[in-house]
């Protein structure tokens, strides 16, 4: 264990000697700031923009609640987290920690007192971000207003409970390390790759758990939301959410504005977009383009085939089209084509067509809203058909959109439907 510690200090020291100049400081502002002193103007100014880049306070503020003070409940199969509160409160909050303190939460995920903390903090991926960034970011956080508010403790289940376990959990799956630049990659790229692997931390959604948690390093094949009934698809298979096909100004759209010619951000994506990928400059979100577009293609992780076109199967689809026609047409369109930059098209949609039909099922019977962004301010929504449609009737129109205009996907159950009707989590 020691040895694992010494080791994983090197590496993290190595890590920071090599990133520093290029990743830390990208533009011709940043160079400028670099080497002043963090608690400057500027400092905390770029502090205040990381810690959005990386949604900091998405997961640090309730509903409702002072932003950073924590207390949002984040429930898993482990148990309920709680999130503490890290504004500068010197009782309740982080205002007794010094910047190595804070550094040590970041980049070890291990609390002031040395406790491990649990990986429901993306420390697994925050662990890429440079001492500098983690510096700017505290500095931030110092210039809030202290927030005295006492969260209650999280509720984690036995066995996971057992602190030792954590400790041989992180010995497994956790291996402390500043992003490493790659140097026959571009600038650009590398800046993409620090901010999608590090501050973006989007591994931590878009990726497959183990039944310990463990996401298994940054390979964003896609992966069903711990406890969630959302699915995030792999952003690596061009059947899921792979960006290799697209032009990079609608990848920028999306991630931007959430939403984008073939597509819309929903549920935790639009979440995302709204709190913190709206707010990248120009060049982060262009090169965090740069870098998804650059992925290499994999298989998507689930795969179903498309239904042979029997009799059974054809009457199954008029059904759903009778349905279509009656309820989605006017928004989606006669042939499934949308209308840009309002209703998003079903025809070659990813989102309508990838093998788990999870997230098509939640649409059609929660509906739901793109991202309010500054790209896009007021978005059109989709309304909720759990009290209109049956189940049968939702699995019958999603699996004719599923088949429609090109498309070609695997039938959805009405017991898929049902199951997610009762928020029960499913693949
Ligand atoms: C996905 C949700 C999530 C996001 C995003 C997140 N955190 Fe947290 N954070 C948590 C949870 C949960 C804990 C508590 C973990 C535990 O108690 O073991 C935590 C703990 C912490 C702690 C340790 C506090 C203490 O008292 O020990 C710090 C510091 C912290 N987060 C800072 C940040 C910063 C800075 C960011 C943004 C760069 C961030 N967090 C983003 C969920 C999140
Ligand atoms: C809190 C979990 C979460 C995080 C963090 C997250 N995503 Fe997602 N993402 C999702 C879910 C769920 C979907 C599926 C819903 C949808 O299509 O919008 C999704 C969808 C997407 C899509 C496809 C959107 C579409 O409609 O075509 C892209 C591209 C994407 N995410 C990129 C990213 C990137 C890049 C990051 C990191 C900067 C990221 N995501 C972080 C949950 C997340
Ligand atoms: C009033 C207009 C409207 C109607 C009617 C409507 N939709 Fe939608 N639909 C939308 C909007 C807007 C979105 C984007 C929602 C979001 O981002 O959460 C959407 C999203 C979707 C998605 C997810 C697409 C993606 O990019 O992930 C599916 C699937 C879908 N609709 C299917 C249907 C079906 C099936 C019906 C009929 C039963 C229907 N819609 C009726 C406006 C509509």
């Amino acid at each position: 264990m020691k040895g694992f510690v010494i080791a994983a200090a090197i590496a993290s020291l190595t890590g920071l000697g090599l990133s520093f100049e290029l990743i830390a400081a990208p533009s011709q502002a940043e160079k400028s700031t670099a080497g002043k002193s963090i608690l400057s103007g500027q400092g905390h100014a770029r502090g205040a923009y990381l810690a959005q880049a990386g949604n900091c306070s998405g997961c640090h503020t309730a509903q409702g609640g002072l932003p950073y003070a924590g207390g949002r409940n984040l429930s898993t199969p482990f148990g309920t987290f709680i999130t503490p509160n890290i504004t500068p409160d010197r009782a309740t909050g982080i205002g007794q920690w010094s910047e190595q303190d804070f550094w040590k939460a970041l980049h070890e995920g291990k609390s002031r007192d040395g406790r491990p903390l649990y990986p429901a903090f993306p420390y697994t991926e925050y662990t890429k971000i440079t001492r500098q960034d983690s510096d700017a970011i505290f500095a931030h956080l110092r210039t809030l207003a202290p927030v005295a508010q006492n969260n209650p403790p999280s509720t984690i289940n036995f066995p996971y409970s057992f602190q030792p376990l954590l400790s041989l959990w992180r010995a497994f799956y956790f291996k402390p390390g500043v992003y490493q630049l790659e140097t026959a990659k571009s600038k650009e790229w590398n800046r993409g790759a620090y901010l999608v692997q590090g501050l973006g931390h989007c591994n931590a959604c878009h990726a497959e758990r183990n039944p310990l948690g463990a996401t298994g390093g940054d390979k964003l094949g896609g992966g069903q939301i711990m406890g969630s009934n959302w699915y995030a698809p792999s952003l690596t298979s061009s059947m899921e959410a792979g960006s290799a096909g697209w032009p990079l100004e609608e990848i920028i759209q999306l991630l931007t504005t959430g939403i984008s010619s073939w597509s819309a951000a929903s549920g935790p994506m639009a979440e995302v977009v709204r709190q913190s990928l709206q707010h990248l400059s120009k060049e982060d979100a262009r090169a965090m383009a740069v870098y998804l577009k650059s992925l290499p293609e994999s298989s998507p992780r689930l795969r179903a085939a498309a239904p042979a076109l029997s009799e059974q199967v054809q009457h199954w689809f008029q059904r759903g089209a009778k349905i279509y026609e009656k309820h989605c047409q006017d928004c989606h369109g006669i042939s499934g084509q949308g209308a840009p930059g309002i209703y998003p098209p079903l025809a070659g949609n990813r989102g309508v067509t990838m093998t788990p039909p999870v997230n098509a099922v939640r649409s059609v019977l929660n509906g739901g809203y793109p991202p309010s962004t500054a790209g896009n301010p007021r978005p059109y929504g989709m309304p909720p058909f759990a009290q209109v449609l049956r189940g049968d009737e939702v699995a019958m129109v999603l699996s004719y959109i599923r088949n429609a205009w090109g498309n070609r996907a695997s039938l959805v159950t009405t017991a898929q439907v049902e199951s997610s009707r009762e928020g029960i989590h499913y693949r």
